[in-house]
């Protein structure tokens, strides 16, 4: 990790003016209290894009691209954060104290920028053999029999690796590229892996070359289709894991749909990406691909910025209905509806298409089901359906997907629906969402750099927060409460625990922007997404602590009075479960005591 000084950061935060850095690179309009302009992110004909003095941080509400003046020149600039640092500060002359580790980063950078040129390089030398060499002729005729013509190979900038084991590495050592860059990059790999000093060889052969962008449409690697049928080895081979790539943080095609996707707040996600390239070519603009494998949470995250709902198009097999399953407990857990496609047997959607035209694939986008709706339907269709036993299991697994949804009414709407449907009560489910919660997968963090993912916190998390952030009276009044006691068992919570717990003061628009500058770019972005928002009043928003305190504190004494009677056999639990139950009795004590206080005020 790189190590610039905190006192650095925010030395350089309070002299870094929000609206004068944007104002250097596009000008700004004003907006009652703040700026407004055309949003350089994403694409659009109204302004959007809102730039705040007062609270030092911007945020887009087409696009969902904020954060503060740091995260600004990241996204900009396209830099890390400690580049945007340094940058920032060579504006204000500010001299920027490097700890430990900062020459390796640049090291790292260093490196990281030759790859990226590589794999550009590498990109146009592949596609240059796919238009122009002999030895192409065959990847030529597979890809005409696929309908993708010039044009599209073209757009994609499909290539073709030679059948040889070295043709890739004479071009590159040709270019001036060192061995040890060819095999960093995935390219090219040692014959003895162990063994640096072994002879290295090209990690694609004879194959059809797709190049994977980030999101901001670098190439970071590739993707080889075999085009002789009589290959033996795997239909696709793709870069491994490198400095510049992680499978689980990049969705294929993200760079070209992203602007259709912000447009419709929709994403089609389909498996492959031949699916997403003749889907994309037909028309259908707002399309990501996960490239075969389960969805993370990053890519649900990256997705997120830009969609609310997901229209999944799994392949209609064994393989592609567990894929679907898998995707969806990280899609619900990041907020999004979801929406499932049905296609038909031994279709996928880049045959459909081929097959079918566009029109019939655009049907089944319309007509495609409620997540929930679609799993009740395909329950009730099983003979387990018609047993009691059968439907509560059932209940169970849909519960179980349930309790990961942040959004409340959302999750209370669709309870209401699987109760009606299901003829089982709305309480019972309720029950199980809240007692069965599925063991969340570990978050993978990537190394990806100019990514920004808002996970956006549950609403009354976001309105405190906005809160705390936009009033200092307010915040100051909530350090006074005894908040830690009552938040930390509150999931979800720790945005709302890192500003009680800051030095931050809302009326010093620096401090704000060096507090956000502590966040990783998740947070700040949910956070500047938040600040956006139209604020709360500031008696509204005490009531609302209180109130929010209040429920909070009755769901865990509710929890303790069960675990109680639960484990009345067991002392040391009956015990510990009482000590917490004096606890939390004391504390809603103390909000009851707030609430009547409040309340008196007019
Ligand atoms: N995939 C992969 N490695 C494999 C097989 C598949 O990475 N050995 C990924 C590819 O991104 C592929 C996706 O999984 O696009 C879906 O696989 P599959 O349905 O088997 O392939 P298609 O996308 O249908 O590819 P094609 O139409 O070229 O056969
Ligand atoms: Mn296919």
């Amino acid at each position: 990790m790189p190590r610039i000084s905190p006192a650095t950061v925010e030395q350089v935060a309070a002299a870094s003016d929000i609206v004068e850095v944007v104002t250097s690179y596009f000008p700004l309009k004003r907006a009652g209290t703040e700026f407004r302009a055309l949003c350089p992110f994403h694409q659009e004909k109204t302004p959007s894009f809102y730039v705040s003095p007062s609270k030092q941080s911007y945020y887009c509400f087409g696009c969902g691209a904020g954060g503060s003046v740091f995260q600004f020149l990241m996204q900009i600039e396209n830099v890390d954060f400690p580049e945007a640092v340094r940058r920032l500060a060579r504006r204000s002359g500010i001299p920027v104290i490097e700890e430990e580790g900062g020459v390796e980063e640049e090291e790292r950078q260093k490196r990281r920028q030759r790859l990226l040129r590589l794999h550009g390089e590498a990109a146009a030398w592949f596609h240059g053999n796919l238009l122009r060499t002999k030895a192409a002729h065959n990847a030529r005729t597979y890809l005409s029999g696929r309908n993708l013509n010039i044009g599209v190979a073209k757009r994609w900038q499909i290539g073709y690796a030679p059948d040889s084991w070295d043709a890739f590495i004479k071009w590159a050592v040709g270019c001036g590229y060192a061995k040890e860059e060819l095999v960093d990059s995935g390219l090219a790999k040692l014959r003895d892996e162990n063994n640096p000093r072994s002879k290295i060889y090209d990690r694609f052969r004879d194959r059809l070359m797709f190049p994977i962008h980030n999101d901001v449409g670098e190439v970071i690697a590739f993707s080889g289709r075999v085009v002789d049928p009589e290959t033996t080895g795997a239909k696709y081979v793709n870069s491994p894991e490198t400095l510049l790539f992680s499978k689980g943080n990049v969705l294929f095609g993200m760079d070209k749909s992203k602007r259709a996707i912000a447009r419709a707040r929709s994403a089609i996600v389909l498996e492959g990406q031949l699916d997403l390239i003749t889907a994309f070519e037909a028309g259908f603009e707002n399309v990501v691909a996960p490239q075969g494998t389960a969805l993370t949470d990053r890519q649900a995250a990256l997705l997120r910025r830009f969609a609310e709902e997901v229209v999944l198009f799994f392949d209609a097999d064994a393989a592609g209905e567990k894929a679907a399953e898998r995707a969806l407990e990280v899609l619900f857990a990041a907020g999004f509806l979801v929406r499932v496609g049905e296609l038909p047997e031994g279709e996928d959607p880049d045959s459909l298409i081929r097959r079918s035209g566009a029109a019939t694939f655009k049907n089944l986008v319309d007509q495609a089901k409620d997540f929930f709706d679609f799993e009740v339907d395909r329950n009730l269709a099983k003979a387990e359906a018609r047993t009691t036993a059968g439907r509560v299991a059932f209940a169970h697994k849909m519960a179980r997907l349930l309790s990961v949804v942040p959004d409340v009414v959302l999750r209370d709407t669709i309870v209401s629906r699987l109760a009606t449907r299901l003829s089982i009560p709305r309480d019972a489910i309720d029950h199980l969402a809240k007692s069965d919660p599925p063991k969340r997968v570990q978050r993978s963090h990537g190394t990806e750099a100019g990514v920004q993912v808002p996970r956006l916190p549950r609403h009354e998390i976001a309105v405190l927060c906005q809160l705390l952030l936009t009033d200092a009276s307010t915040l100051e009044w909530l350090r006074q409460q005894p908040w830690r006691p009552i938040l930390e068992s509150v999931p979800g919570a720790e945005l709302l625990i890192s500003i009680l717990a800051s030095g931050v003061q809302p009326d010093v628009p620096s401090s704000l922007a060096s507090f956000l500058a502590t966040l990783d770019k998740e947070q700040a972005a949910a956070l500047s997404h938040v600040l956006a928002q139209k604020p709360v009043e500031r008696e509204v928003g005490r009531i609302f602590w209180a109130e929010f305190a209040a429920r909070e504190l009755r769901l865990r004494r509710r929890r303790l009075e069960s675990v109680r009677r639960l484990a009345a056999e067991d002392s040391e639990t009956f015990q510990n479960a009482g000590i917490e139950l004096k606890e939390v009795l004391d504390l809603e004590s103390g909000v009851r005591d707030i609430l009547r206080l409040l309340s008196r005020v007019p």
